[in-house]
């Protein structure tokens, strides 16, 4: 799979893929992250990527003719599956949705900032706007890291054991059931009896009802879908 992501700070974006599991992906050839400049496809001297926003008000909005010179750009080499805006109004991420992405070859990921972009970008260009949360961001480009991480976890061959994605929070709407490493006993508190048992169906039945109780508290709106 391939990412572009366009942003106006990719310094901010050069550390998070090159560790653990997402180096390992780039390195093994099942993942690329390609980090775009915007302000290099801006015609102006002062390499200007926003600018005041019709009718007044507070904020800059991102210009429409440098993200557009940039995706057409990218274009150009390679056909996309999806050009991604990263924004507090889009639909929030989830585990299903990431799922889908896992599929896909060429992506590009639009980092805002700002105000936002102007909203022809919008119409013109973007076919999934996706939000991390009901907060926001001074920019996109952390969801766009959080995305990327989501997604390339989830490339087959990526995880060392390739079933382990499967078992998630979240893959079957379920949250994960606790676990537990050596000692057997820290601070009084022992490891639950069954997991020392040997018994895979019994500890498969535990962790299966650890996992509903656990959701049952916590998420019960998961449960309801
Ligand atoms: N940009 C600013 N806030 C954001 C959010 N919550 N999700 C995605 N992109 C954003």
């Amino acid at each position: 799979m391939r990412i572009d992501i366009i942003t106006v700070l990719p310094d901010l974006l050069e550390s998070p893929f090159n560790h653990s599991i997402l180096k390992r992906a780039k390195e093994k050839g099942l993942l690329e992250v390609n980090l775009v400049n915007l302000r290099e496809f801006s015609s102006s001297k002062q390499k200007q990527v926003d600018d005041y926003q019709y009718g007044g008000g507070a904020g800059m909005v991102m210009m429409c003719e440098p993200i557009s010179n940039c995706i057409e750009h990218l274009k150009k080499e390679r056909s996309y599956d999806d050009i991604i805006y990263m924004t507090p109004d889009g639909d929030v991420m989830n585990q299903k949705m990431m799922n889908t992405f896992s599929l896909k070859k060429n992506i590009i990921i639009l980092c805002g900032h700002y105000k936002g972009i102007d909203e022809r970008i919008r119409q013109l260009y973007i076919t999934k706007e996706i939000s991390i949360g009901d907060y926001v961001l001074s920019g996109g480009e952390l969801a766009a890291a959080i995305f990327v991480d989501a997604v390339g976890r989830l490339l087959p061959g990526v995880l060392s054991d390739e079933t382990s994605a499967l078992f998630d929070s979240f893959q079957d709407d379920l949250l994960s059931p606790p676990v537990y490493t050596r000692p057997e006993t820290f601070k009084e508190l022992k490891v639950p009896e069954v997991l020392l048992s040997g018994h895979e169906k019994k500890i498969n039945e535990w962790r299966h009802e650890q996992a509903i109780e656990r959701t049952r508290t916590r998420r019960p709106d998961l449960l309801d879908e």
